[in-house]
């Protein structure tokens, strides 16, 4: 069933890639809501002033995803002020990049909260009422490092390894019901994540990707809109691998 006025859900909404995927989404015709850490008021206020002088169709939302309970009530508010959710993004992300030997506990626990647990946490009502009216797209945003897994990143990689797994999970459930959840793998993509890196890691990394540069924001948002459009209608349980080549599978 083709969507005629749709509303997109984007968690991460105001970060590096999140924003990318909210411009590639939003149209006259689809409104779309990017969920931010309640900590970043300012950030947000000011990210909403210029994407709607951009001429986006665009609002935003505070809730910590990796709270449950915070969770399920922004879907509620949500869906009653807009109506039912059919384009959900799980993008929301953090680094606390450490080896294992010097990990603390809290640094595992932030990441697996974040990265993993939050996305349970924000699909399960959203994909109740998607089931109810029959029509759904869920879109996990991973990393290549969840199917290759990085030196100084066991939190990160378990996470995103993990998202994987849901995915396949979640599409079995939806598949009878027009709810096609999928999976886009970024690789090392220009953002304040990877801004954050020590710069000798990240050029020996960009070193060994064969396209030999970092992704752009929008390369993974357009991927994002390919599984979000209501054509998309036969891929589910699927992962795009959006990294310059850097690990290839099939
Ligand atoms: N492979 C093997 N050995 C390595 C290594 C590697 N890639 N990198 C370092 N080592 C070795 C060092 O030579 C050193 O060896 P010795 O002890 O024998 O001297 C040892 O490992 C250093 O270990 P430490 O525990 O002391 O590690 P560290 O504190 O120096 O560095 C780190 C840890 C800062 C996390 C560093 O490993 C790092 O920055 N890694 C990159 C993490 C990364 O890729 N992050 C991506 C962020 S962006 C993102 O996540 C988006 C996305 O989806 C891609």
């Amino acid at each position: 069933m083709a969507q005629s006025n749709t509303l997109a859900l984007v968690t991460g909404g105001i970060g590096g890639i999140g924003s990318a995927i909210c411009r590639a989404l939003s149209t006259d015709s689809c409104h779309v809501v990017a969920c931010y850490y309640p900590a970043e008021e300012s950030k947000a206020q000011q990210w909403l002033n210029e994407a709607r002088a951009e001429g986006l169709n665009v609002s935003v939302y505070p809730a910590d995803v990796a709270d449950a309970g915070a969770a399920a009530a922004m879907i509620e508010s949500i869906e009653a002020q807009y109506g039912g959710i059919d384009v959900l993004v799980n993008c929301a992300g953090i680094t606390r990049d450490k080896t294992i030997r010097k990990m603390p506990v809290e640094d595992w626990d932030a990441v697996i909260n974040t990265n993993l647990n939050s996305v349970f946490y924000v699909t399960k009502p959203v994909m109740s009422g998607m089931l109810e009216r029959r029509y759904g797209r869920i879109i996990n945003i991973s990393s290549v490092n969840g199917q290759r897994g990085q030196f100084g990143q066991p939190n990160y990689s378990a996470a995103k390894a993990g998202l994987h797994g849901f995915t396949m999970a979640a599409a079995q459930e939806g598949a009878r019901k027009d709810v096609t959840v999928n999976t886009v793998s970024p690789g090392y993509v220009a953002t304040p994540m990877t801004g954050k890196m020590p710069p000798e890691v990240l050029d020996s990394i960009v070193s060994t990707v064969p396209m030999g540069r970092l992704g752009k924001p929008e390369e993974i948002a357009a991927a994002v809109a390919f599984l979000a459009a209501p054509e998309t209608a036969y891929v589910t349980g699927a992962n795009i691998p959006v990294n310059g080549g850097l690990f290839m599978s099939f």
